[in-house]
């Protein structure tokens, strides 16, 4: 078993990252989101350094994380390959007013100011201040084993 085969067991949420630089909106599918601190709200995620949108998300300032909805899987699929202006085309969102892109029914977003970058291997890691956030009621979309599906809690 490879080790990406072991890493993918790992469940996650699924979100869709975006940020706008240089008069162009950048947006990718991304998994290694988490929370870092509450006080202040700091939030992570890791960006491979070959990644066509690295130099847009580490020199823009500022992102936001959106958590997509379970139904929100072509969503997933669609940003995490093609050109940038496909993945938004008939893409219904918002922006907030440091430009960025919200997508419209995500569960949560988190707007960040870029606050670090830590280098680690063939990931830069990127540590974001909290700036703004929503969330609205529904089941976000999970992800392992290279499968997208939805959590089902036990009951009780
Ligand atoms: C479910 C899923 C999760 C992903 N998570 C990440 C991630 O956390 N970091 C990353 O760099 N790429 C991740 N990717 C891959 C990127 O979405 C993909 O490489 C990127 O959109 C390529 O675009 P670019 O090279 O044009 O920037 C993920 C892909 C999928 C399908």
């Amino acid at each position: 078993m490879s080790i990406k085969e072991a890493m993918s067991r790992f469940t996650t949420g699924v979100t869709v990252v975006t940020t706008h630089y240089e008069g162009q909106d950048w947006g990718m599918t991304c998994n290694s989101f988490n929370t870092v601190s509450l006080e202040p709200a700091m939030v992570l995620w890791s960006i491979r350094k070959e990644a066509n949108s690295h130099e847009a998300f580490t020199q823009s300032g500022s992102y936001v994380v959106n958590v997509l909805q379970a139904d929100q899987k072509d969503t997933a699929m669609r940003f995490a390959s093609g050109p940038q202006a496909q993945r938004f085309a008939e893409q219904a969102s918002e922006r907030t007013a440091k430009n960025n892109v919200k997508l419209n029914g995500s569960v949560a977003w988190f707007e960040c100011r870029l606050a670090q970058v830590v280098t680690a291997g063939d990931h830069d890691i990127l540590i974001g201040e909290v700036v703004g956030y929503g969330s609205q009621d529904g089941e976000g979309l999970a992800y392992a084993n290279r499968q997208f599906g939805v959590l089902s809690a036990f009951e009780n």
